[in-house]
This record gives structure tokens, sequence and C-alpha cells, in this order.
């Protein structure tokens, strides 16, 4: 974990209310890896004082940037659409624990919705890099807020669905994915929980449905790796990014708290933001 000034390079509303910001921090951007975020102070004048947690939304190393992608719903977030290039934030990160791909898997389904396309957007370019082939289904609630393909790398099979059907599948994202769990090798999302909540069920049953479970034993599935530990979460078909409210951001104020099937309360900021789907307690609720 590093804290740099990172100086704004170029800054954009993409989609009403959202924008993007692409900022020159080398050291962010050598370090990080997909599903990590980092905590930015909005500065003095601000009068604000607790951090801004900023999933990674990509990050470059050979130009030394990485961008962030954020809806500004309140007097925090606004603060930064008024930076222009040239002004400094201060960054800490990377921080989190990033998201884990099993070295065999050659298919990836990516399913965000809203927002939650910054939660796996640079997943899209690692999966890309290490010649992965994926599909990125996103879901909106209209044609308008629909995440711009431009922005986008070419190489990947974009599916959307939109609430009002204005463009797209008419329904919810989650409506597409039983179309793509049999080519997919593992899943990674971000979104509302309601829509992680639908995911986990879908994943929770997919090895009956298409009768996997020996390609399961397979990938190592019945050996004891700690819940929890990142060759666990390789093993998991599906990983979700979650998004709660965070204080600290460094573990140390227990606001971002979920309840694991364990029964231990796990820190979003520190043992998340990614888990396995199944190490979360959907049914006790997260957050409680
Ligand atoms: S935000 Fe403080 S412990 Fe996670």
């Amino acid at each position: 974990m590093r804290q740099v000034g990172a100086e704004l390079l170029e800054s954009r509303e993409i989609l009403p209310g959202q924008w993007l910001q692409r900022y020159h921090a080398p050291a962010l951007a050598s370090g990080s890896r997909a599903g990590q975020f980092v905590h930015v102070r909005t500065g003095d004048l601000s009068g604000m004082v607790l951090r801004r947690p900023f999933s990674i939304n990509t990050a470059d190393m050979t130009s030394g940037t990485i961008t962030i992608h954020f809806r500004t719903v309140g007097r925090g977030t606004e603060w930064f659409t008024h930076l222009r290039a040239g002004d400094s934030i201060d960054m800490l990160g990377p921080l989190g624990r990033p998201f884990e791909v099993d070295p065999r898997s050659r298919h990836l389904l990516l399913i965000a919705g809203g927002l939650g396309m910054a939660g796996v957007r640079a997943l899209a370019d690692e999966a890309i890099r290490d010649g992965r082939q994926v599909t990125l289904l996103f879901g909106a609630q209209r044609a308008r807020d629909v995440y711009p393909t431009s922005l986008l790398p070419d190489e990947i099979e974009y599916v959307v669905a939109t609430d009002d059907g204005s463009m797209g599948h008419h329904g919810y994202v989650t409506d597409l994915v039983p179309r793509y769990e049999a080519w997919a090798d593992q899943a990674f999302a971000c979104g509302p929980e309601p829509m992680l909540r639908g995911l986990a069920r879908l994943a929770a049953g997919r090895r009956e449905r298409l009768g996997v479970a020996k390609l399961g034993r397979k990938r190592g599935a019945g050996r004891g790796d700690p819940a929890g530990s990142p060759a666990a979460r390789r093993k998991a078909f599906l990983q979700v990014s979650m998004e709660q409210r965070m204080g600290c951001a460094v573990g140390a104020c227990l606001g971002c708290v979920v309840m694991a099937t364990s029964g231990t309360p796990q820190r979003v900021c520190r043992e998340g933001p990614v888990f396995a789907a199944e190490e979360i307690d959907w049914e006790g609720g997260w957050g409680r």
C-alpha cells in the first residue's frame, strides 16, 4: 500500500451523473490487480476529511495511469467533478484483495450492474492480456445508462440488459447468466446486493444443473484450502466484488463488515472487496 499524489490528466462525464477520471499514479498502476481499490482524499478546500473508496477501473503500467469511474451521490463525489487537469489528489492504495483467476480458466464471464462496471472493468483488460475469452454482461435501468462500448476492449463480447427494454435484453442482467454458465469456467460480478444475491443462488445450483460435479473435483474443489484463501477463491465458480460504505478502508473501524457463512465477520476493505460467493451469508444479510 502506498500513499501518493496523483495528478489528474483527464476528466469527463461518460453517462448522466457518472464520471471517468484518469490520473498519473505510476506506483499504483504498476502495483495493482483487478478488483483492488484506492482510498482518496477530497482535499483541504472541500471541508470534508473522509476519504472515498473507488475501484481501480483500469490500470496502465506503460503510461503509469489509473482510471476511476464514479457516480455523483453527494458533496464528496461532486467535489471530484470540479477538479481540472493538472490538479493533484491524495491516493492510498492499492487496497483490498483482488479477483483470483484460475490459470486453467479460458472463458471468463463478467457480470456488472450499473456502477458495478467499475469493479470488474480492470479484469476484462487483465483477462484479454492473458489470452482468455471474455463475455461481459451489463445491466442498467435504461439505454441512457448503458456503459459505452467505446470504453471497452474490442476483444470482449458485450451483452446488455435494461430494466425497461430500451436496449438489449428486456429484464435483469441475471436473466442472461444461464445462457453462459456452461461456457464459462469462472464468473466475476460487481453490482447491487440483490443482483449479487441472485447470482450466488444461480452459482450454487450450477453444478447440479450442468452435471459438472466431476469437473469441480478435477479443479481441486475437494481439497481443503482455507475459506477465503487465494487458492480457495481461485476454485470458486463465482467471485463477487462487494460495495460497502467505508470509513478507514484499512481494517480498523469495522464499518464495512459482512457476515460469512462460517459466522465470522468479514471486513470488505481487508478480506474483500472480492469474495467467493459461497463465503458470504447471503440469507443472513450483508452489512448487518
Ligand atoms: S472501512 Fe474500516 S474496517 Fe473496513
